[in-house]
């Protein structure tokens, strides 16, 4: 408390507010508060929120304005685009607005709300009329569910009708479910909006990376999944090429098939060298766009530019010089499973505790994806070669790794997909670095393209789901996988410690404290599944037992009987 005293009242006024900031940040994340039940549409109080977001972006194929953008602008609180701006007073007053409208509208139906925002906000009803149109469009196809039917066709052999894949706020059209998600045209990516939205996430990046490090990151290590470039259009792929300060080509047939260079005066930075990991989903689905980025690095190598604005060319070249090795082998960067095969496996190794030295998740994670990719300088392709020792070097100089998130249903917790993938590669840039790097995620469904470390994400998850009642509770609904949902979020969270120790201890302490030593809950769980209760126990008891979590060891002790307690009703003693 003493420091605090210290404070002036302006500071004090700057701590207070930075706090509700984190506050809103955690209330405001859209969680699924239970599962989805094959067959059964979403209920009413889920669409409130999911509407709000909806609404919160611009809908260019509907030729509409954002609603909060639009209110605002009404009531002259804002100029046109510059919501993000607003003070918090405005942007509260707004919001309540449109959260107020969507309310009538549920409750009332369109005109009422129409009404409403006329009133309230000088929207004049045939404006809101076509964002209504929307919503009530979004919530008829919420309302009607076809899955069952759908399986029975499929199984009786029957044609299924087809709906792009993305997620309801992305893209209001994939709704209604139960139809065959189809994938895009890999051409057609980056998307013109895709590349236009990457601009300010790459720029987000590396401002970030410049606040906590004084300068550019010289190397960076993505991660590239197949279904997130199809439900963003190449948003990540996008971001790669603004990393590299180039932009897509298209040929005669509106095809992507080369980049050409931003100049560096209009680029105002230094060109990041980066490493693609990309997951065999990816290599398969866009085989054109794996050749462009590795085009794209190659055509970067080349350029005459000084070597401090060109770290690509500055690298290549060392390490022509320094390993007397060809261009081709220094200029690698797009690397994958070998052909035919998936995966990283670390979450494997992870899951079943299956590793004894740090190292290890990090040697596992190369040796599944030290595969190349492209064309060599002759033009001749390299379809999944070999490459061990040009990805170890390229790892090697990596300072930040980095995936897009861009969904609100799939959260970093919430599946072992990102440890295996982002984590597995921080952990070999670790070691074969010798410095962890710095290990970001972009939210590019927040409107302000938010970039957060790895520790901040790891705490917003924990916050907004696993230790938040709404979400377990509505888990617990669903009993015996409503546990088993909470226990894999446990390990999920232990991934992260495993593969970049990115997980403080009050996390462990309070999972512990929620699930396992409040006698009532800790009943609840293991009435309802007492094997995930026992795995859970067994890895908060593993996470300490490999030093990911500090905690007194009178916890551990309790852990220690209460799993004991688990184990003896599972043999029926
Ligand atoms: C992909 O879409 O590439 C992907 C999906 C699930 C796990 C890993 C990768
Ligand atoms: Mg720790």
């Amino acid at each position: 408390m003493e420091h605090e005293k210290g404070l002036s009242s302006a500071e004090r006024d700057q701590k207070v507010l930075n706090l509700y900031d984190r506050l809103l940040e955690i209330e405001q994340r859209l969680i699924p508060t239970g599962l989805h039940v094959f067959g059964r549409p979403s209920q009413a109080k889920q669409k409130l929120d999911l509407l709000r977001m909806v609404a919160s972006f611009d809908r260019p194929e509907s030729g509409l304005h954002a609603l909060p953008d639009l209110i605002g602008e009404r009531l002259r609180l804002i100029k046109r685009g510059e919501l993000e701006n607003a003070t918090r007073v405005t942007r509260e007053r707004i919001d309540s607005i449109v959260s107020q409208s969507i309310t009538i509208f549920l409750q009332a139906g369109k005109r009422q709300a129409e009404k409403y925002l006329a009133d309230c906000a000088n929207v004049s009803e045939k404006e809101s009329h076509s964002w209504f149109e929307l919503l009530e469009e979004v919530v008829t196809r919420l309302d009607s569910n076809s899955e069952m039917d759908a399986l029975m066709r499929a199984l009786n052999g029957e044609y299924i009708q087809s709906g792009p894949g993305a997620d309801v706020v992305q893209n209001p059209a994939i709704l209604p479910t139960g139809r065959n998600t189809h994938a895009i045209n890999p051409y057609s990516v980056p998307s013109v909006a895709a590349f236009a939205r990457a601009e300010a996430v790459a720029a987000s990046l590396l401002t970030r990376y410049c606040n906590e490090h004084g300068r550019y990151p010289r190397s960076m290590a993505l991660v590239l999944w197949g279904l997130d470039n199809i439900k963003t259009q190449g948003e990540g792929v996008a971001q790669a090429l603004w990393l590299l300060g180039v932009r897509p080509v298209r040929d005669r047939l509106n095809r992507v098939t080369t980049v050409e260079p931003i100049p560096l005066r209009d680029l105002n930075r230094p060109r990041i060298d980066i490493v693609l990991t990309v997951s065999g989903i990816f290599r398969d689905l866009f085989s054109p766009t794996v050749q462009v980025l590795d085009r794209a690095v190659r055509m970067v190598a080349q350029l005459e530019e000084p070597e401090d604005l060109n770290y690509v060319r500055a690298h290549v070249r060392q390490q022509m010089e320094e390993e007397s090795c060809g261009y081709d082998d220094a200029a690698t960067r797009v690397f994958s499973n070998a052909p035919g095969n998936y995966g990283t496996n670390v979450n494997f190794m992870v899951m079943d505790s299956q590793w004894a030295q740090d190292e290890t998740l990090g040697d596992l994670f190369v040796t599944r994806k030290c595969f190349a990719y492209g064309r060599d300088s002759a033009g001749r392709t390299i379809e999944g070669r070999e490459a061990r020792a040009a990805m170890d070097r390229a790892l090697a100089r990596v300072e930040a790794t980095y995936q897009n998130i861009d969904t609100i249903e799939i959260g970093i917790t919430d599946v072992d997909h990102y440890f295996e993938y982002l984590g597995g590669v921080s952990k070999a840039v670790e070691h074969r670095a010798q410095s962890r790097p710095a290990i970001y995620l972009s939210d590019t469904l927040d409107r302000e393209a938010k970039i957060r470390t790895l520790e901040e994400t790891v705490r917003l998850e924990s916050r907004a789901k696993t230790l938040n009642p709404k979400w377990y509770e509505g888990m617990l609904r669903h009993g015996f996988r409503g546990v088993a949902e909470i226990e894999n979020h446990v390990s999920n969270t232990f991934g992260w410690s495993a593969t970049a120790d990115a997980v403080d201890d009050w996390i462990y302490s309070d999972v512990a404290r929620t699930f396992i030593l409040d006698k009532e809950m800790f009943d609840r769980l293991r009435a309802l599944n007492p094997h995930s209760t026992h795995s859970m126990i067994g890895r908060l008891l593993e996470a300490h037992g490999r030093g990911f979590w500090k905690v007194d060891a009178e916890v551990i002790d309790q852990l220690q009987a209460m799993i004991g307690t688990v184990e003896d009703q599972i043999e029926g003693v």
